[in-house]
């Protein structure tokens, strides 16, 4: 037997995909208090269930997956909490690199880097890189990322070019925003998972989740698994998208 799992068979008449899934990975400190531990060692756990999820999302068939790491209102957290979370991202990016890149996974941070340390804006650069030519799987760090931070320097930028007499206002349209946005390289949003029990946004991914299937599963992050991701494709399959239309 092939240690890499067989792709989910796909029932005729079903929808196919999710190509591009987000995740908002929440649970860490949870999971780390119901064991009588540090906050910080459900992060450090959490990590390694981002090394799984990459490398089971890959073999699942998801072409885009897109995760949530640290959110611009992250930063209201004890600064012990921060710093950590920033170290291990230092670690990951050091420790994750190569394997990536062997893995076929192209790596992309969103967010606002200025607020990020320069040492980090560098790795990042780095990574990116290194991986550019890979297509396997787009692996997408949402880092200092905020929903309507991301739409709001999209609008600035719009509005500097109908300042500067470039762009009419009334030529502004959807895809123009959405192509200010952050995550333009990425597809459309098929299917949205937040772990950890809380039925919430959290301001992620706001104007690119209008259409996309919310999955909600009490898994805490550092207890998510393979199975947890092969329940939500299977619900997302389940699931009749309408973008507002009638049935077909
Ligand atoms: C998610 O876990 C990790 C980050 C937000 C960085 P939390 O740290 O939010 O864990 P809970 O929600 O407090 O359990
Ligand atoms: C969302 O989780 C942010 C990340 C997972 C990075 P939070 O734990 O920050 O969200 P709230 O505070 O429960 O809404
Ligand atoms: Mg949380």
């Amino acid at each position: 037997m092939s240690t890499l799992a067989a792709p989910i068979p796909m029932p005729a008449g079903m929808p196919e995909g999710p190509r591009h899934v987000a995740i908002i990975m929440d649970g860490n400190g949870r999971w780390a208090k119901a064991r009588g531990m540090p906050r910080t060692a459900g992060h450090r756990r959490g990590v390694e269930t981002v090394r799984a999820t990459v490398r089971a999302a890959g073999e699942l068939g998801i072409e885009y997956l897109t995760l949530f790491g640290f959110s611009t209102e992250n930063w209201k957290r004890p600064l012990d909490e921060v710093n950590f979370l920033m170290g291990l991202l230092r670690q990951y990016l050091r420790a994750e690199l190569e394997t990536l890149a062997k893995e076929g996974a192209r790596l992309r941070v969103v967010g606002d880097r200025d607020g990020l340390a320069a040492d980090i804006v560098d790795m990042i650069k780095t990574a990116e890189e290194r991986t550019r030519a890979n297509a396997r799987i787009h692996v997408s760090i949402a880092l200092n990322y905020g929903g309507r931070a991301d739409i709001v320097q999209a609008a600035q930028r719009l509005a500097t070019a109908v300042a500067q007499g470039k762009l009419a206002p009334a030529a502004i349209d959807e895809d123009m925003l959405e192509g200010c946005l952050l995550t333009r390289d990425l597809p459309e949003l098929d299917m949205l998972i937040r772990t950890g029990g809380e039925q919430r946004i959290s301001n992620f991914l706001l104007w690119q989740s209008a259409y996309t299937e919310l999955v909600f599963t009490n898994a805490l992050w550092p207890d998510f698994s393979k199975a947890d991701l092969e329940h939500a494709i299977a619900e997302f399959r389940r699931r009749e998208r309408r973008y507002g239309a009638v049935a077909g």
